[in-house]
């Protein structure tokens, strides 16, 4: 149990004591880190909320409990402001949980009382279609929600819902048909059929004849036509093919690939269902799902409000022309999830002009009767130092590849710079950690709902929350290991009381909090804002605090929190999929 949880259940019981029948049974004290240390580790408010409810003077009842919390070996207590309890932990009980942690695999995560199967929906690129930045973020974020709810014991199924059955197989397949160069396909399956898809596009414009003769490939291609279905098989096993290296360098991997095609036959039984129980109607030639009126307006996604005045805005699900669409294949989707996977719960990881979808999506599944924790996992764009979206020199939409291929090259420069001694093939492999690792912490680290600018410089810097400052501060502690004679041996118990031990100790039992609140809000971000707070509080220590020159017990406590601090840091930028060099 979490230092937090376990306050929170103490002081529930002094309430109760004080309180009696008067607090309500299934009252829980919320107890949460302070913002300023000099208030304690962590504070809570009880007092305050509960006095005000009972018409008590909030100082008299904090008083009461602080009287009544008893000896606690965990923290002291006092009042603060008009009402505040701040807990200061005592450092006997930091050094009770760190020696812990020391023994524990998990370094105090504890598994989840209730594992769900979760199904998390990221990357989910369309086929030959530009790969627009946007799925870096789709897709590292996506990666790490993965592994956090592994960790935490769920199940989890990643799947990659890639775009494998859009209109834009109309002008490939005339263009493959007309103007692919064979050997460029073989070169580079995805960029020559993204060239074949950009030309037939452009021809398009200038061309009014051609866009019939795609549509007609297209339908062609809907209606089951032998030659259409195998060139369209041919260029999803090229982008896939394609995909998967790049997503072997960024260690990534799906469970499934069911793109939208998978659910062609499923679409027309499935808004047949929904027209039968009177959620969709037609309108205009169109079947649509309208609102039920269930939610206030402002809350409605099938309502918009127009000068004044609330208008509807449908979901449709068939077009006129007989055709489904985005809307009517994720329905598909989440219906085989939640019956073929017995999903509890189904994450999208998606951008955020997409809210709209998913928010009537969710809604339908509402009215169907289906429920589950369905969240769509938004998120801002990646922009230029210019503040626009961000592209090449020349405007094109940046490709993944060219980005990774840049990040390791400049990672490269930064690992010659501080090792030039380092044998050249292990020089490499430190570059691409330190690369790609940068790559992702710059991610996560962002506040997924902001834009955020991609910055060369500031993602590879040795200094500031950068995943090369991570791996350095690592490498560090590392180091120190190789300095000591023979093996290192946890103690069993450990005696912390300088300040710079103190602050250590608390950002390492502080990881046990930080995972789960990480995953419950999908907000990588707290965890990475902790592992650079810790890597800081590891360098404080580290200066104020002499390791290998100190002895006994107090060398020993020292390198088991040196231990600790390398361990959190690799299992927390695990958790991102980044790794930790030994040398760098
Ligand atoms: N292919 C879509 C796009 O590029 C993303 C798909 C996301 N997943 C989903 N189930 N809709 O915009």
């Amino acid at each position: 149990m979490t230092i937090p949880t376990l306050l929170s259940e103490q002081l529930t019981e002094t309430l109760r004591t004080i309180l009696g029948e008067a607090l309500p049974s299934e009252f829980k004290a919320a107890v949460t880190p302070s913002q300023d240390l000099r208030f304690g580790d962590y504070q809570s408010n009880a007092a305050m909320m509960l006095a005000k409810q009972a018409k008590m003077n909030p100082r008299a009842l904090a008083t009461q409990v602080i009287e009544n919390f008893g000896d606690s070996e965990i923290a002291t207590l006092e009042i603060a402001g008009p009402g505040f309890i701040n807990f200061r932990i005592k450092p006997a009980y930091f050094a009770e949980r760190t020696a812990r942690m020391l023994t524990d695999d998990r370094l105090g995560v504890s598994l989840v009382q209730e594992p769900k199967t979760i199904v998390i929906d990221f990357s989910a690129p369309n086929v030959a279609k530009p790969m627009h930045v946007g799925h870096i973020r789709s897709t590292i974020i996506g990666d790490t929600l993965g592994r956090l709810a592994r960790f935490m014991g769920h199940k989890v199924i990643t799947d990659n819902h890639i775009g494998d059955w859009g209109t834009q197989f109309g002008m490939i397949l005339w263009g493959w048909k007309n103007i692919l160069d064979q050997n460029e396909l073989e070169k580079d399956p995805i960029e020559a059929l993204l060239n074949v898809y950009k030309e037939v596009n452009s021809r398009c414009k200038e061309d009014e004849s051609l866009l019939p003769l795609c549509k007609e490939e297209l339908v062609k291609l809907q209606g089951g036509d032998a030659e259409n279905l195998e060139i369209w098989q041919k260029c999803i096993a090229v982008t896939k093919i394609g995909l998967e290296k790049i997503y072997s360098q960024l260690d990534i991997t799906f469970d499934y690939w069911l793109g939208e095609s998978a659910y062609n036959d499923a679409l027309a039984p499935l808004v047949d269902d929904l027209v039968k129980k009177g959620i969709a109607r037609e309108s205009d030639g169109a079947i649509c799902v309208f609102s039920d009126g269930f939610h206030k307006p402002q809350n409605d996604p099938f309502l918009v409000q127009k000068d004044g005045e609330w208008v509807p805005v449908p979901a449709i699900i068939r077009k006129a022309d007989g055709g489904f669409l985005y809307a009517t294949t994720d329905l598909a989707t989440l219906d085989y999830r939640t019956e073929n996977f017995n999903a509890d719960a189904i994450w999208y990881v998606v951008g955020a002009p997409q809210e709209k979808h998913f928010k009537q999506i969710f809604d339908i599944e509402r009215m169907r009767g289906v429920s589950g924790d369905f969240r769509h996992v938004a998120f801002g764009s990646i922009l230029g130092k210019d503040r626009r979206p961000f592209k090449t020199r020349s405007g094109d939409t940046v490709s993944l590849q060219d980005v990774i291929d840049e990040a390791v090259t400049r990672a490269t420069a930064v690992v010659e710079a501080k090792s030039p001694d380092m044998p050249a093939e292990e020089k490499a492999a430190v570059a691409k950690t330190v690369g790609i690792g940068a790559i992702k912490f710059a991610e996560l680290s962002q506040n997924r709902m902001s834009d955020y600018i991609f910055d060369w410089e500031k993602m590879l810097a040795l200094t500031g929350d950068t995943a090369p400052y991570l791996q350095n501060s690592y490498v560090r502690v590392r180091s120190i290991f190789r300095k000591i004679d023979g093996e290192f041996t946890a103690p069993k118990s450990l005696t912390i009381s300088e300040n710079a031990e103190i602050n250590l100790a608390r950002l390492l039992v502080r990881f046990g909090e930080v995972v789960p609140a990480t995953l419950d809000d999908c907000r990588p971000n707290l965890l990475a804002a902790y592992l650079y707070e810790l890597a800081k509080a590891f360098h404080s220590f580290y200066e104020a605090c002499p390791v290998l020159k100190s002895e006994g017990a107090v060398r020993e406590t020292r390198l088991a929190l040196c231990e600790l601090t390398a361990r959190v840091l690799k299992k927390g930028m695990g958790l991102f999929g980044i790794n930790m060099p030994e040398r760098m």
